[in-house]
């Protein structure tokens, strides 16, 4: 059975292999600093190893900003990003936030609506291209 946690903080270890698997890369060099600065994490654990995460970063206000979903690749398709993302929702809610931001690509579409994310238009940059 798989748990959902909220802030778990994850060891970068932890979070570097699910990276490795989910990603494909190595992701940022420590999670720790990223950790510590949002508004909440979510973590999906199969027993002690994490095989799902969600960050929910925060502009310190009512902004809230779902990033870095994933999910172990043997454990997809049974729910886990959704139930990580219901409780991202209810975390940021408690948490004061009152809007809840997401972008994604169209084919994830299904994915964030079926979690209540209605779609509108978004802007995006790739600062590093
Ligand atoms: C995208 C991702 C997080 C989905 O995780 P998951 O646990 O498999 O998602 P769920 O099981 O909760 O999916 C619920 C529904 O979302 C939709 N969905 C999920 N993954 C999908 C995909 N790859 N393509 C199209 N629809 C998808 C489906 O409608 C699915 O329901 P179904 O399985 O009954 O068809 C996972 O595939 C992943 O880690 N991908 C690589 C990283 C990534 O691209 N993250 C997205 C950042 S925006």
């Amino acid at each position: 059975m798989i748990r959902i946690l909220v802030d778990p903080f994850p060891s970068d270890e932890a979070l570097r292999s699910l990276w490795l698997k989910a990603w494909e890369r190595r992701g940022p060099g420590s999670f720790q600093s990223i950790l510590s600065r949002s508004l909440a994490h979510v973590g999906a654990y199969d027993d002690q190893t994490l095989v799902g995460f969600v960050n929910v970063a925060w502009d310190g206000g009512i902004h809230a900003f779902i990033v870095d979903t994933c999910v172990d690749p043997n454990h997809r398709r049974k729910g886990v990003a959704s139930q990580m993302l219901k409780t991202a929702e209810e975390a940021a809610r408690s948490r004061g936030a009152e809007w809840l931001h997401v972008d994604y690509e169209a084919r994830l579409a299904l994915l964030y609506e079926s979690c209540g994310f209605h779609p509108t238009p978004a802007g995006l940059i790739a600062l590093g291209a």
